[in-house]
């Protein structure tokens, strides 16, 4: 089987997961996290190089208080029971999103579990948190309006390399593989510079409910598709 380099995952549907045990929502969201510790751990194990991980939308404070707070509280206690072993681990961890919107104690968990896993070598974890795919856009024209305003290049210079370098994925290769659980056939303003060919894969498993079997399930069809970025096979099909 060929892992993919990159995963991108959209984890949907922790509060229909719980809706249909008649939990409340932020039950789905406490398994949710659990899910992602196990994911990011098999993923490890199946060789995959970076796996991306939409854990928390701009668009999501738009959500009761009530429901906000709680995932702030599992965000803060994830942190405080995972940072140890994913350093050890060897898992280099990235943040994309505005960070600066978090309690101040979640900040600085955050900036400790990049810094701490800064020269770890093994698979390199992107967590999404208060991201948004077109703000990451926004980000990126500052940058590199900066960038012209200060003489480092001109406007003819722009090019896809020098967007892609200001985007919070410089360096890091484009998905090949996005997953998004619980069924919904959207983007749902994620990566979206990044999924320019990205192959997309929706299974109806909840986020709380995927296993290394839906990765493996997901990867096998990845494997049957064909590729062609615009052109065609050299088998001529
Ligand atoms: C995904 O599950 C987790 C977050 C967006 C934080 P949802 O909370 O969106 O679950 P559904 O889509 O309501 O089932
Ligand atoms: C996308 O899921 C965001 C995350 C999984 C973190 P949403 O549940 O917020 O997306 P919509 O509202 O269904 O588009
Ligand atoms: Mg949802």
């Amino acid at each position: 089987m060929n892992v993919p380099k990159h995963i991108a995952i959209i984890m949907d549907g922790n509060g229909r997961w719980a809706k249909k045990r008649f939990l409340p929502r932020i039950a789905g969201h406490i398994k949710g996290a659990e899910v992602l510790r196990k994911t990011v751990r098999f993923s490890g194990e199946l060789g995959l190089e970076y796996l991306t991980l939409y854990a928390f939308s701009e668009d999501n404070w738009k959500r009761p208080e009530e429901e906000v707070q709680g995932l702030i509280t599992i965000l803060r206690n994830f942190l405080a029971e995972n940072t140890k072993e994913m350093v050890q681990n060897n898992v280099r961890v990235n943040i994309f999103g505005h960070i600066e919107d978090w309690p101040k104690d979640i900040q600085e968990a955050l900036r400790k579990i990049c810094d701490m896993s800064r020269s770890n070598t093994g698979i390199v974890l992107n967590v999404a948190l208060n991201y948004g795919g077109r703000t990451e856009i926004v980000d990126a024209v500052k940058k590199i309006a900066g960038q012209v305003k200060d003489g480092l290049i001109s406007v003819e210079d722009i090019n896809e390399r020098i967007v892609s370098d200001a985007m919070y994925t410089a360096g890091i290769p484009d998905p090949d593989l996005l997953i998004r659980t619980s069924g919904e056939m959207r983007i749902s303003d994620f990566l979206l510079w990044q999924i320019s060919y990205t192959e997309i894969f929706v299974t109806k498993t909840f986020w709380p409910d995927f296993s290394k079997k839906d990765m493996l399930e997901a990867i096998e069809d990845y494997n049957k598709r064909e590729r062609r970025f615009g052109g065609i096979l050299s088998s001529g099909k």
